[in-house]
């Protein structure tokens, strides 16, 4: 059975970087992966990508809905398909950053998002959430120049997204595994790999 992996975190974790290791990693075991992003991954998506991010008048609700309408469309044109030919999916973001930027950051009712997230994400669950953790000052000082809206937005916002992410992992740890984002990328992609190697068929 393929994988679906996801990668969380604040900005500057260091989430993409582990993806494309992991997807190497995979590949050099013979084991078929692509590496997606949200918001983004398919070609109409790429386009909602940069209206969420460059558009000032947004609100909480319309970026919500937003994310979750190019979520969809991935979910549906290039997850599923994939999965279903036994091609892994490593994921960077999913359902848990609308989780934590749009309702512990931007403060819409956590049930609101869930059910927006559950009907955009087909039914799709991850069978690994990896959390990047870092503290957000860290973070945010590996990026000198902010890229766009989010990356602008006060410490104490991004304060509440790792706290979000955390309190998130730690009802379900089972299902997360939360690494210190400060290690080194090759350390951390080592522990990623220890958790993914034991549920390959190999
Ligand atoms: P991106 O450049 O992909 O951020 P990063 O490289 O740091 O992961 O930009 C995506 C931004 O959108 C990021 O700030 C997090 C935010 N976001 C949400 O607010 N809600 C969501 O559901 C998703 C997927 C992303």
């Amino acid at each position: 059975m393929a994988l679906l992996i996801v990668f969380e975190g604040v900005e500057g974790s260091g989430k993409t970087t582990q993806t494309q290791i992991l997807r190497d990693k995979l590949e050099s075991v013979n084991q078929h992966a692509i590496t997606t992003r949200e918001p983004g991954g398919t070609a109409s998506g790429e386009l909602i990508r940069n209206i969420i991010l460059d558009q000032e008048d947004l609100t909480p609700m319309s970026e919500l809905y937003l994310f979750n309408a190019a979520r969809s469309l991935l979910i549906e044109q290039l997850v599923i398909p994939q999965l279903r030919k036994e091609v892994h999916v490593i994921m960077d973001r999913f359902i848990y950053s609308t989780m934590a930027y749009q309702s512990y950051g931007r403060e819409i009712p956590l049930q609101t998002v869930k059910t927006i997230n559950e009907i955009a994400s087909h039914q799709v669950v991850p069978d690994v959430i990896v959390l990047l953790d870092i503290p957000p000052q860290k973070a945010l000082s590996r990026r000198p120049d902010p890229r766009d809206r989010f990356e602008r937005e006060a410490l104490d916002f991004h304060t509440k997204i790792r706290d979000g992410y955390l309190a998130m992992a730690q009802e379900n740890p089972r299902d997360w595994i939360v690494i210190d984002a400060d290690l080194k990328p090759d350390q951390i992609a080592e522990i990623v790999w220890g958790k993914i190697q034991p549920l390959l068929n190999i």
